[in-house]
């Protein structure tokens, strides 16, 4: 009777990595941690309601996270002196601290119902989730049990994230080279349903673009004019932001698609996606059928929070979301 659990152990042991996945449960804190769910619920829309560019903050730091290293915390690492962290590559600067701060909040309140049980990359996945469907976007589920990432290096980044004036195929081969299709990484953009982005993403579509045109000519006149107006001192102030979705900026919604067809998209790969032959089709999809990107959004998302995500001894559940346990604070 001894032999089948034991046999089963040595063979769990050595499942590969890409298994690890199949480890996670949504009910895995159900008996060590049971308030988790309704703790993060709690937290999560508190930070909302106070803090309302919330939900977009850590839709993308969650981004940022799973593209580097996959879900597994390792952006929320603060650096020190013998190590410069994800969070301090130059990709990751603008994050909001907002973001940084729910995590930090919820882990606070975990860590006094049931200490050392709850990973900071679970918390990361499930405030996502709770945040998309708080601000009216689709609900998915997140399963549980990820280990928080024994690593956090800077150079890492760069060449994991894709930037705002890539070239849509070096975009679209990064995407491919993580499992994600094109019509998932169209699908996971419309992200951007919320949100700012500071003048300088775009900068470079309003002021000297080219030779016969001040102004990118694919804008439409009044946006690229109120955009002019509103960026017009970003070198000096570099906070200057606009609305990702200039027509429902707080809303999940399908909109960052409709605007993308009227000009109104305000990144470079903004406009890309809505003309180029590999991903129109995808964004004709989702402007004209709500149910269509709300679904492949939330396939995608559980995709995404599943990325190369670590269990067992391939990580650990930190204490403090900003240092690795091993780390004399
Ligand atoms: C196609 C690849 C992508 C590029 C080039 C890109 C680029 C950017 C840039 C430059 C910003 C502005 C950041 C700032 O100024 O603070 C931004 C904002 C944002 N992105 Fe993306 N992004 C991409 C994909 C994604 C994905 C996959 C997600 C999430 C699933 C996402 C979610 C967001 C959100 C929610 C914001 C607003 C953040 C805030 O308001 O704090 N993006 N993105
Ligand atoms: C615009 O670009 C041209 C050519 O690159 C350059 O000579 C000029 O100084 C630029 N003007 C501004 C305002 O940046
Ligand atoms: C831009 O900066 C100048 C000088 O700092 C200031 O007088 C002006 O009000 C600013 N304009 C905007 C739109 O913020
Ligand atoms: C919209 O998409 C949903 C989900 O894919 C599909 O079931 C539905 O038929 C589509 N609606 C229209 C009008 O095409």
């Amino acid at each position: 009777m001894a032999a089948p659990p034991l046999l089963l152990l040595a063979f769990l042991t050595f499942l590969p990595f890409s298994f690890s996945q199949s480890k996670l449960s949504p009910d895995y804190y159900s008996k060590t941690c049971p308030q988790f769910q309704e703790t993060m619920g709690h937290v999560v829309s508190e930070k909302q309601s106070t803090s309302p560019n919330t939900a977009a903050a850590v839709l993308r730091l969650f981004f940022h996270d799973c593209a580097v290293e996959g879900c597994d915390g390792s952006i929320l690492i603060s650096s020190t002196s013998f190590n410069k962290a994800e969070r301090d590559a130059e990709p990751n600067l603008l994050l909001p601290g907002d973001a940084f701060d729910v995590v930090v909040r919820a882990k606070t309140a975990l860590e006094l119902q049931c200490p050392g049980i709850v990973s900071c990359s679970d918390i990361l996945a499930t405030a996502v989730r709770d945040l998309v469907s708080m601000v009216g976007g689709p609900k998915y589920s997140v399963p549980l049990g990820r280990k928080d990432g024994l690593e956090s290096n800077a150079a890492r980044v760069e060449g994991n994230l894709p930037s705002p004036t890539m070239p849509l195929s070096k975009i679209i081969s990064l995407y491919a080279s993580k499992g994600f299709s094109v019509q998932e990484m169209v699908a996971l953009a419309g992200a951007r349903t919320i949100g700012f982005s500071q003048c300088k993403e775009f900068s470079n579509r309003l002021f000297n673009f080219s030779k016969s045109s001040d102004s990118d000519p694919a804008y439409s006149h009044k946006y690229a004019e109120a955009l002019k107006k509103l960026c017009a001192n970003y070198t000096q102030d570099p906070s200057m932001s606009a609305y990702n979705d200039v027509m429902t900026p707080e809303k999940f919604d399908n909109m960052y698609y409709q605007n993308l067809q009227k000009g109104l998209g305000l990144l470079s790969v903004d406009q890309d996606l809505a003309v180029d032959e590999r991903t129109k089709p995808f964004v004709d999809l989702y402007a004209s059928n709500s149910t269509a990107f709300f679904q492949d959004f939330a396939l995608a998302m559980e995709k995404l929070s599943v990325y190369k995500v670590k269990t067992d001894r391939e990580g650990e559940v930190r204490r403090r979301c900003d240092h690795f346990n091993n780390v004399n604070l």
